[in-house]
């Protein structure tokens, strides 16, 4: 695969034919990047046909955020108002026979988004309550041990609440880093840095904290729907994530969380629902864990929450993640060199094979800049200190956006 050096976007007017294979590099160019370029880029695009299942009703919004808030299928209302007029309106409670076990069946639909095997992913709540769970889980695995290691720029909610569960069990204590290992009982760690879309390499690291006698629990949220992975294959045994940005599941989507089919008749879970018993109907005296997947459910599940995740995630799934990652690519590739064209610094990795889908502009006027922009219907999101996310959406986002999206950046100086 071709770096950002490497990549090239096609010569004005020559619309080439790409696949995914070849979208994310195989073209040439002699200088400056031109919005017919990206006009034909758009062209020539294989999954240009998603954005049309779509709710968009303004076309001319330039939309750099799916990162954080991915756009509604238009599926997703019909398939609510099926479930409002007929499963909820008609048959009323009786559709809890098939609601049951929706979290499970919708992780199944997501299971090879990730590399993760049937029955391994459950979707329920949201990403914080999942880590608080996995976090739990893992430390009840390494009982001997006493720290959890994480990043000090690692996402907000997975610091405090490692924070919190440190506090909150004596003797434990939380460690920034990842390069002295000894005594960690787990480590939880983003794949993609939320700022600068940084890709970790997940098989080697687990792999590292494995023989060093630590769990991890991985944070998929910026990755699941935008970068193939194979959870499995990288040794992966605990992971989570959301199902709201590039998986298109709506504001608060319910959140996932993957177990690896070893762990499930040990890993304990420190919210012991009913939903997580074995014969919750039989209504028993206490509390007997699940033997499978359904042990990390809490209480009852958001049903019309649920539907709008299915809906997300199917798209993807009909896209494929090879695709959705080779356009992530060449979306990112281009948005690195028209940086570069407009002298705007980016921390993001050039290597296309060591980032996200979304790009890091750092502005002395971000917070500032986002707004106005947002002002004038062209949206980025900001993050501090300085950065502006530029987040490329494969199912949505057009290559022109990218290009008249970093022009305005480029031209509010
Ligand atoms: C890496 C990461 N973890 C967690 C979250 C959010 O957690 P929650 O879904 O509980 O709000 C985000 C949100 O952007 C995130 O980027």
């Amino acid at each position: 695969m071709p770096n950002s050096t490497d990549w090239r976007p096609p010569r004005s007017s020559a619309v080439v034919s790409l696949d995914a294979d070849t979208l994310a590099g195989a073209w040439e160019t002699d200088g400056v990047i031109t919005r017919d370029e990206a006009l034909a880029l758009d062209a020539a695009d294989p999954l240009t046909g998603f954005r049309d299942r779509f709710h968009i009703p303004d076309q001319s919004v330039i939309y750099l955020d799916g990162n954080s808030l991915g756009m509604p299928p238009k599926r997703t209302l019909e398939r609510l108002t099926e479930v409002y007029l007929q499963e909820w309106g008609r048959d009323l409670i009786r559709s809890w026979e098939h609601w049951v076990d929706l979290p499970q069946r919708v992780g199944d639909t997501l299971a090879p988004l990730i590399g993760a095997g049937r029955g391994e992913v459950v979707l329920h709540d949201n990403t914080t309550l999942n880590v608080y769970q996995a976090v739990h889980a893992a430390i009840g695995l390494r009982p001997d041990r006493t720290v959890i290691a994480i990043s000090a720029d690692d996402f907000p909610t997975d610091r405090y609440v490692v924070d919190g569960i440190a506090a909150a069990l004596p003797g434990y204590r939380v460690r920034h880093g990842f390069d002295d290992l000894d005594d960690v009982a787990v480590i939880v760690r983003s794949v993609i840095d939320y700022r600068t879309a940084e890709l970790v390499d997940v098989a080697a690291e687990t792999a590292r904290a494995h023989a060093a006698g630590a769990m991890v629990v991985w944070d998929l949220s910026h990755a699941a729907g935008a970068i193939e992975i194979d959870l499995r294959a990288c040794g992966v045994q605990l992971a989570i994530g959301c199902s709201y940005k590039f998986l298109n599941g709506g504001p608060g989507a319910p959140a996932w969380t993957y177990v690896a089919r070893e762990l499930h008749s040990t890993i304990q879970q420190p919210i012991w629902g009913w939903f997580a018993t074995e014969n919750q109907f039989a209504m028993g005296p206490t509390f007997q864990p699940r033997e499978d997947i359904a042990r990390m459910l809490l209480g009852t599940p958001s049903i019309l929450a649920l539907t709008a995740a299915q809906v997300g995630i199917e798209l993807s799934a009909e896209a494929g993640m090879k695709a959705i990652h080779a356009k992530g690519q060449a979306l990112t590739g281009l948005a690195i060199d028209l940086c570069d064209q407009h002298g705007l610094p980016t921390p993001t990795p050039r290597d296309q094979l060591r980032r996200g889908n979304h790009v890091a502009v750092q502005h002395p006027r971000a917070k500032a800049l986002v707004q106005e922009l947002a002002a004038r219907n062209v949206i980025f999101d900001f993050r501090e200190p300085n950065i502006i996310r530029a987040g490329c959406s494969p199912l949505t986002t057009r290559f022109v956006d990218v290009f008249d999206g970093l022009a305005a950046v480029a031209a509010a100086g």
